[in-house]
Parts: C-alpha cells; structure tokens; sequence
C-alpha cells in the first residue's frame, strides 16, 4: 500500500505458493500429520500480494483466517496438493513451497474405521510425491522456491535439497529450538541458493521475514524494481 502501482516488483507476475501441513488419512477418523501451523506460507503469500503479484495460496488444514486478494486452494493430502500444483505450474513465474509435506501417507485406506488387534503393532507406509522434486525436474522459466525445516547442519542439508530437487533456493529453517518455525510466530533461516549463495537472516516474525526473502530473492534474481 505504500508503493505506487508501477513499482511492485510482482506485478503481472504469477505467484503460487503452498502452506501448512498435510493430512494422510488412516481411515475414516484417523490421520498423520505434523505441526506445522502454516504461518510462514501465508506470510509469504500476504508479502508477494502486496508486492502486486497474483497469489494462488494452496492451503492445506491450517486455523488461520483466510488472506484476502488472492486465490486460495484448500488441500489435505500430499497428493491433492500435488495435482493442484501441477495443474497449474506452467503458468507460474514463481512457485514457493513453504508447505510441509508428509513423507509418508497408510498404504491401505481403511474404508471402516480400524479395530484393534491382538499383537497388531505396525502399519504399512508409502511415500508421497516430492512436489519439490517434481518441479524442479519439470522446471521451464519458473523460480522455484523451497523451505527446509531441520533441527542440525542446517546449511549442509538445506544445499543437498537445492542440488536434488533443483530448486532456485531454499530456505532453510531451524528448528532446534522450540520458540522459532513449526508453529511459533518468529523464525531464525539461512537462505541458501545456487553457487553457494547464503545469507542468514535474524530471528523475526514472519511476516517480517516473508518480505525480506522476497526483497533479497528479487533483488538477486535482478526483478526488483
Ligand atoms: N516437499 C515436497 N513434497 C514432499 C516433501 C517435501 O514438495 N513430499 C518440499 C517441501 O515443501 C519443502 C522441501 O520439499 O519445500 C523440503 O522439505 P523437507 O521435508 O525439508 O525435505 P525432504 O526432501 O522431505 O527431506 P527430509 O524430510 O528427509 O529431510
Ligand atoms: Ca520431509
């Protein structure tokens, strides 16, 4: 609101990013998830708005309000969030996938809700879709934007995602401490990107945060005008 139409630097620009955590059903009442609170995604998603991009925000079960000015998707699982990314991918300019993505969904969907049984104590696992990966491998013209949640060698894990799922950057998330990322409302990255590119950010809130990446991304990336 404080820029004049012609210098948001996203404007014309489409925008996709993806937020909050999946959920794999186990059966009618059960599920596996984890804690991500989605706060960061709609950070970002509010910050490229304001910056004039069009926002398609691709939500999975989060309890936060709903942004307005943008397109809002709402998923559970990692494969539906897959199939809207997709459907959608080469449009984008950039795409930004804050989203935690469960690993792993039940191999077998009960259809009845699961009993009980005696000295039954596993259940049969799969792993989903890297959408990372998979759009990386399919990566045209679009900026892709990724974050990486770990609780040590932050920046060595974080560089190795970069290389496997060719993305443009990653943010690199640590969550060692239990103040900051999943489900707190300040965040402590490093942001790292090709030809060993890092730069670590303070802790902040993360709507505070979300437009500084934005501000460094563009300004590298020679968009920020
Ligand atoms: N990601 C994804 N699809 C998945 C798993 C992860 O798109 N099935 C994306 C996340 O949205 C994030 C990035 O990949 O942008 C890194 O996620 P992370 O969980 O840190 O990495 P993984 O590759 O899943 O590796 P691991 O969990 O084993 O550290
Ligand atoms: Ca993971």
């Amino acid at each position: 609101a404080f820029f004049e139409p012609q210098t948001l630097p996203l404007k014309g620009k489409k925008v996709l990013v993806s937020a909050g955590p999946t959920r794999e059903r186990i059966d009618p009442v059960r599920y596996l998830t984890n804690f991500s609170s989605g706060k960061m995604g709609y950070a970002m998603a509010i910050a490229a708005r304001d910056l004039g991009a069009t926002v398609t925000l691709v939500s999975g079960p989060v309890d936060l309000p709903k942004p307005t000015g943008m397109t809002v998707i709402d998923v559970e699982s990692a494969q539906e969030m897959y199939e809207v990314i997709m459907d959608k991918y080469d449009d984008l300019d950039i795409a930004i996938k804050t989203a935690a993505v469960a690993d792993y969904r039940p191999k077998n969907l009960q259809q009845q809700k699961m009993k009980k049984q005696q000295g039954d104590s596993t259940m049969e696992l799969e792993r989903t879709t890297d959408i990372l990966k998979a759009l990386g491998d399919k990566k045209t013209h679009q900026l892709l934007i990724g974050f990486a949640a770990e609780t040590n060698d932050v920046i060595h894990y974080a560089q190795g995602k970069l290389q496997k799922k060719n993305a443009d950057y990653i943010v690199a998330n640590d969550v060692s401490k239990t103040d900051r990322g999943f489900g707190a409302d300040i965040n402590t990255v490093v942001l790292v990107g090709k030809d060993n590119f890092q730069q670590s950010f303070p802790s902040m809130a993360k709507e505070k945060l979300a437009k500084n990446l934005l501000e460094v991304i563009l300004k590298k990336e020679g968009q920020w005008q």
